[in-house]
Formats: structure tokens, sequence, C-alpha cells
């Protein structure tokens, strides 16, 4: 939970890389479904999965199964494509975040580019939307992306905020931080829901948070990356004491 100036900043926690760990070995553990419960069960305002054209992370069994479980709210992320559009409609996630997806990233680079494809956009949003799904467009920071959102009759943007995390010089973070901060307003303005992700931590998000038009933050690999170091110590703890045949 997250207050900023008076305003609450819901959580949205991003689960595909407990999936990762798990595609790693193509096993059952570590099962992202029981890691949105975790999530749940600590506060997360919801839980947010990419399912990728690839597959490399999530699949489509735990979109399934979290469509089942998860009690808050269940983002699904995913590329424009036909055959995504056809399994959201399937599974009815409260929400669609629409992001581009190329094949050969390690994570989603860019925004969407709403305003060169805004008759394709309209289409499927209209198609999600008149199936009761909370549509979402990724975009940079940008006033001609977000005017095109609105025009697409998207019911919520979220900005990408990975240059700002990424900035390695105060200028550029600061820049950065100006032009999300000139997008939300612009997006509030148009009655657009304002959302940030990607590359947030624990470090950066608190001025993110503070952004009084940013109700949501979607974060992702550092509280992933997180989790895994303060569970460290247990786990090792736990695995001596199985070694000497306690379980
Ligand atoms: N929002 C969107 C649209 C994303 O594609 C991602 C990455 O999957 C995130 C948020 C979360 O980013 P991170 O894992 O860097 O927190």
């Amino acid at each position: 939970m997250s207050r900023s100036m008076g305003n609450y900043t819901r959580l949205g926690v991003n689960v595909d890389h407990v999936a990762t760990v798990r595609q790693a070995r193509m096993v059952k553990v570590p099962d992202p479904v029981e890691a949105a419960v975790l999530a749940e069960l600590a506060g997360a305002d919801g839980i947010v999965v990419h399912l990728r054209e690839d597959r490399r992370h999530i699949q489509d069994r735990d979109l399934a199964i979290l469509r089942q479980t998860v009690k808050t709210s269940l983002n699904l992320e995913m590329a424009s494509t036909q055959d995504m559009v056809k399994i959201a409609l399937e599974f009815k996630p409260d929400t669609v975040t629409l992001v581009p997806e190329r094949r050969e990233e390690l994570t989603t680079e860019g925004g969407l580019e709403v305003a060169m494809n805004l008759e394709y956009l309209k289409k499927v949003t209209r198609l999600l939307q008149d199936a009761e799904i909370r549509v979402s467009l990724f975009i940079n920071p940008d006033v001609d992306q977000v005017k095109a959102s609105h025009r697409v009759g998207a019911d919520a943007v979220e900005i990408h905020t990975g240059k700002y995390a990424e900035a390695k010089i105060r200028q550029e973070a600061e820049a950065d931080y100006q032009r999300i901060l000139n997008a939300a307003k612009v997006a509030s303005k148009l009655k657009l829901e304002v959302v940030a992700g990607h590359g947030l931590d624990y470090r950066n998000v608190g001025r993110i948070a503070r952004i009084p038009e940013i109700v949501e933050v979607n974060i992702g690999h550092s509280i992933v990356s997180r989790a895994v170091m303060v569970g460290m110590e247990r786990a090792v703890r736990e695995m001596k004491r199985a070694i000497g045949g306690e379980v």
C-alpha cells in the first residue's frame, strides 16, 4: 500500500520473472500463481502478466489459473495481434495493456506507436471493451501518443518509465521525469487513467508515485529480485535442516 500526497497509488505486481526461473528448468516451480497469491496477501492491488508470443515466461496455463484465483484485478499485457485478442476474449482479464512486442528484445523496449496505428488500435480496443475489458495502452511519455490514445478510446495509458529509470545522469533523469509529468497531466485532462511502469525500483518509484495524476504503478523485476534476496537465508537454512534429516 502506498500513499502520495493523500492520494492512493495502486501497486500492480508483475510475476513474469517468477515464471522465468521456472522456465529455466521447464518444471513446475516456482509457480507465478503461488507468487500472485502471496503478493495479494502482502497488499498488491493487482497482478500483471505478460503473455508473450514466444511464451518465454508466462504460459497459457498460468493465465487460465490466475483468472480463477486472482482476487484483486488481473492485468494482461499483450501484443495487439489477432491471436492474442482471441486469448484475451476467452480469459477476460480485468485489464488488457497493449504493448509492442519484438521477439529479439529482452523486455518491452519502447511504447506503442499509437498515432501510426490509430484505426487498428481503435478496432482492437472496441472489441476488448465490448467484452468489458478495460484497455490501457503502453506509451512513451509523449504528448502526441497520449492524444492518439484518447482518440483510440482507451480507458488508460501506461507511461513507459524505462528511460527515466535507466538514466545515468541527473539531467537525463530530470528531463525524462518532466516528460512523464507532462504526459500524465495531459492524459488526466483527457480523462484517461494514468498508470506508470517499467524499470521502477525501491529507489526511483517514490518520485513517480507522488505524481498526483498517476493512480497505479506496475512493477515486476525489482520486486522479484528483492524476493530472491530476502528469501535466500531462509531457503539455505531450511536446506541445511533437510540435509541434517529434519524437514
Ligand atoms: N509495464 C509494462 C507494460 C511492461 O511491459 C513491464 C515489463 O513486463 C512492466 C510494466 C514491468 O517492468 P519491470 O519488470 O521493469 O518492473
